[in-house]
């Protein structure tokens, strides 16, 4: 296997202000089926997640808790890193906001905004969301009662009035619009770049990037009353993972700036505005391309602890298993906008795509194999057009494949497989071999050979959404899945002849 490139895949991290909900597992388990898919492609792959833990949110929480800061964040934080257990991803590593790593690369990016003369000391006047730590200008708020509100995440805003240090954006304006027209990638879907875009052009106001009317928080260097903004300290810890402070920063100098930062939207302003201007001031390559997904939404509304219409992820992962949830989730809600969820669409999609589709497939061949040709791999005889249009129509489209996913157009990956295994399903009914056990054995065992084939090439384009599922029938077909790549799925007759299959099991269960 030789290695091609090199993917940093990142999930946003998250505010441990709540326990994990079904937004935050979509926003992992996507980055999780990239980070997976890369890995298949024989790419080198560092896939990051972990959590967010300062700021005067977090400082309300624990408060609200009875609780330090640091003892809820400990808390809260390992219900986040189970998460990661029970989503089954594949992330290198978890970093926490509060750990001495974290702290080291935060001062010495500031030390090099201030040194290029970007930070600047005054006074901050104006709106803070604390539930989006986030600074809005007038033209940003709605009246809703006796409250005001930021108008693009109805979360409720207060005035502030406190001594800052600033981040010169405003200098930064024309220098980020030149760079996204450099690189027209960097920020996907293209609908949300042009809002960025649009937004930059209507002018970028100095940004605060310290507060002084609480303490939880990473320090300004040399300077005990200013916390730096959150979402600076938050920003950074996609450097501190990869040891940009560390003088062994090899990781960093392997990974970046070939980076994916996946986020939701709502976050969008943060990565796609402040930090490529931050790192541009700092001297660093802003990342690769951040892609921004839309929300889960229940009903017509964002899934969300405050507006308490929560769909469990743990409660549906042990109701219909792990791979079944994602699998629905990637299958249905289209990357990058907005997707209800339900769980009658849950259980019309278990239900069509796995157990009667791809599982169907899966069974009815492999008992057939385990009745009539004593559970071993048959040996195929001549190649009918018919098996060779199966065989081919997969492997002909590797490098489709491989485009589709490059441009995160995972909805169209899935179909792909999904309608290849629905005609996996139809060319068995039509060759229909359980007719020829009597009569023409060498036909029928090329048929089911075509048809196993098929199976292992439908688990392995799957197995970066159901890990678990697919690498259980790679098994049941003796397949060692760590020594399949994508450049398998282009090859045909992989399996071998007369090889023994093991004892099967049902994977879909219908509902
Ligand atoms: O924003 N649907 O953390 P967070 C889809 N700490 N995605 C959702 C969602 C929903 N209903 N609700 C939340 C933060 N998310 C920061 C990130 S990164 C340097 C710092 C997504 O816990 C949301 O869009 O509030 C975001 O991408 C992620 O979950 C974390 O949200
Ligand atoms: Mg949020």
């Amino acid at each position: 296997m030789k290695n091609k490139n090199k993917f940093y895949i990142t999930t946003p991290i998250y505010y441990p202000s709540a326990k994990p909900h079904m937004g935050h597992a979509y926003s992992s388990i996507v980055a999780d089926v990239f980070a997976r898919f890369k890995r298949l492609d024989n790419n080198e792959v560092f896939f990051l997640t972990g959590t967010d833990e300062h700021g005067l949110k977090i400082e309300n929480a624990a408060k609200k808790n009875n609780q330090s800061p640091i003892d809820f964040c400990n808390d809260i934080s390992k219900t986040f890193r189970d998460l990661t257990k029970i989503l089954n991803l594949s992330n290198d590593d978890f970093i926490r906001t509060t750990e001495t790593r974290h702290h080291k690369t935060v001062h010495l990016l500031w030390n090099k905004l201030l040194k290029n003369g970007d930070i600047f000391l005054s006074k901050y006047k104006g709106w803070y969301s604390v539930s989006d730590e986030a600074y809005y200008q007038d033209d940003e708020i709605l009246n809703e009662g006796k409250n005001k509100i930021a108008k693009i995440s109805r979360s409720k805003v207060e005035w502030v009035e406190e001594e800052s240090f600033f981040f010169k954006l405003s200098a930064w304006q024309d220098r980020l619009l030149e760079f996204y027209n450099n690189n027209k990638d960097f920020i996907m879907p293209i609908s949300r770049r042009n809002e960025v875009i649009s937004f930059v052009k209507g002018g970028l106001k100095d940004l605060s990037v310290s507060r002084t009317s609480f303490n939880w928080g990473i320090k300004v260097p040399n300077n005990n009353k200013h916390v730096i903004y959150v979402w600076l300290d938050a920003l950074t810890n996609y450097l501190s993972a990869i040891n940009f402070q560390n003088k062994d920063n090899s990781l960093y100098r392997k990974f970046w700036p070939e980076s994916l930062h996946i986020i939701g939207k709502d976050i969008l302003r943060f990565h796609a505005v402040y930090w490529p201007a931050f790192l541009l001031s700092a001297g660093i390559h802003p990342p690769k391309k951040i892609f921004s997904h839309g929300w889960i939404l229940s009903g017509d509304e964002k899934m969300s602890k405050s507006k308490g219409n929560i769909l469990e992820p743990i409660d549906l992962i042990n109701e219909f298993g792990l791979d079944q949830i994602r699998y629905y989730l990637m299958k249905e809600v289209s990357l990058g906008n907005d997707g209800k969820i339900s769980r009658e669409n849950l259980i019309l999609c278990i239900n069509s795509d796995l157990a009667n589709n791809f599982g169907n497939l899966c069974q009815r061949i492999l008992s057939f194999v385990n009745s009539k040709c004593e559970n071993k791999i048959p040996t195929p005889k001549e190649f009918t057009s018919e098996d060779n249009e199966l065989l081919n129509s997969m492997t002909s489209n590797i490098e489709k494949i491989r485009k589709l996913m490059t441009n995160q157009n995972l909805n169209e990956y899935i179909k792909f497989t999904i309608d290849y295994s629905f005609l996996a399903n139809k060319y068995i009914n039509d060759m229909e071999p359980w007719k020829l056990f009597k009569t023409d054995k060498d036909r029928m065992n090329t048929i089911l050979y075509v048809a196993l084939e098929s199976i292992r090439k439908i688990s392995i384009l799957l197995s970066p959404v159901m890990p678990n599922s697919t690498n259980n029938i790679l098994t049941m077909l003796n397949i060692d899945f760590k020594k399949q790549d994508l450049d398998s799925v282009s090859n045909n007759l992989i399996l071998k002849p007369g090889q023994d299959l093991n004892k099967i099991k049902i994977i879909f269960k219908k509902f």
